[in-house]
């Protein structure tokens, strides 16, 4: 019997209940504190005890509501051994199973988002959290407290012993993806370009962000440390301290965090730096990459044009009835590039959505190349 599955909440911030129809026995995955009300009276309504709400990571967009929902209903309130969290009751271990009733639902430990990240596996179901999101939303960022790229990429490959038709439930759906695949993950998913390991972490080097402040004061009141973060704040001279943060966060994913556990626009594309575009494009002939230029005609030759030696002009508009002056393979190496960094950026996004395996945004793009004195071709 295929279990009760339901998402509670906003897309963009996403809750899951599961249950077993026979036993009636439920979990609640990622609860979230402003829904602990409507949760509590959808397991009344179904005539479901909960056995345990599991958080997939210690949260920085949004409080938990996972303790309060144990605690109302004798439930455990549960995250990976790895956390920090002082409210938590069980600590899971990777490759542990919670029961609820014929449902199976193991812990995948997936960290690198936080040290504490775990996905669940239920049958076809993979609740992922914030370790993976869907298509160009790609995963949560890698730039909060504990976050690591190269242990986030570590777990991507751990991911190479799942089916394909593994569902993908992410903890977040900013741009309403819906429903998903593994396999439609590895296809579309920025994150699963075919990337080093020294090729990923150097991107999410590149475009880290500063954690804000309110999602540092989330995280300790997620953690049962809010006060200590608040005479943190006091002793620092922070004008405004972690309690008045949290009281302005009187929903989740606030204003300015509609992606907030999302890596920046630059997330959304393998990236790279002028400098280590020069490096690529210097290769020998044999292991250069493929310079696609996307700008127009008249920026690329002629009186007011220039271009790095090499590009090939295929303009943004023409590209997906152009693929054919692309080559053949589809996992070569393609550097796109433009002005600045924004059109090449969406023509990178095209590229892999397309099915390339191996595509680089330039940031910077050609006034960045010229800039740094490397040489241009009219
Ligand atoms: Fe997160």
């Amino acid at each position: 019997m295929d279990p009760i599955l339901e998402q509670i909440g906003p897309a963009a911030c996403r809750s899951y209940l599961v249950a077993c129809p026979r036993a009636r026995e439920a979990v609640v995955i990622d609860a979230l504190a402003e829904d602990v009300p409507a949760t509590l009276a959808r397991l009344e309504r179904g005539g479901l005890r909960l056995v345990a709400a599991i958080d997939t990571h210690t949260h920085a967009d949004h409080l938990s509501g996972g303790a309060a929902l144990a605690a109302a209903t004798g439930g455990t309130y549960a995250l990976h051994e790895a956390t920090e969290c002082a409210t938590v009751r069980d600590r899971l271990r990777d490759g542990q199973v919670v029961e609820a009733g014929d449902v199976r639902l193991e812990i995948l430990h997936t960290p690198g988002h936080t040290p504490d990240s775990a996905s669940i596996r239920c049958g076809r179901l993979l609740f992922t959290g914030d370790f993976l999101f869907l298509a160009q939303d790609g995963a949560g960022r890698l730039d909060l407290p504990g976050s690591d790229a190269g242990v986030h990429w570590d777990s991507l490959q751990r991911l190479a012993s799942l089916g394909g038709e593994s569902v993908v439930l992410p903890g977040h759906d900013y741009e309403g993806f819906g429903a998903s695949t593994l396999d439609e993950e590895r296809r579309r998913n920025p994150r699963f370009q075919d990337l080093s390991r020294v090729e990923y972490v150097a991107w999410q080097r590149a475009i880290a962000m500063q954690t804000p402040d309110w999602m540092l004061a989330v995280i300790a009141a997620n953690l049962g440390t809010a006060a200590e973060h608040a005479s943190h704040h006091a002793d620092h001279g922070a004008k405004s301290s972690a309690a008045a943060d949290i009281a302005g966060l009187s929903q989740a994913c606030p204003p300015g965090g509609g992606g907030a556990c999302q890596a920046g626009p630059m997330g959304r594309v393998p990236t790279i730096f002028i400098d280590e575009a020069a490096r690529r494009v210097g290769r020998v002939a044999a292991d250069r990459p493929f310079l696609l230029d996307v700008r127009e005609p008249h920026e690329f030759s002629g009186p007011r044009g220039r271009h790095a030696p090499g590009a090939v002009l295929v303009p943004l508009a023409q590209l997906p009835h152009r693929l054919d002056a692309l080559p053949d393979d589809l996992s070569a190496e393609i550097l796109v590039i433009c002005k600045s960094g924004g059109r090449s950026a969406r023509a990178a996004e095209f590229l892999i959505e397309s099915g390339r395996r191996r595509v680089f945004n330039i940031a910077g793009g050609t006034d960045a190349w010229a800039g740094a004195g490397l040489p241009v071709e009219r």
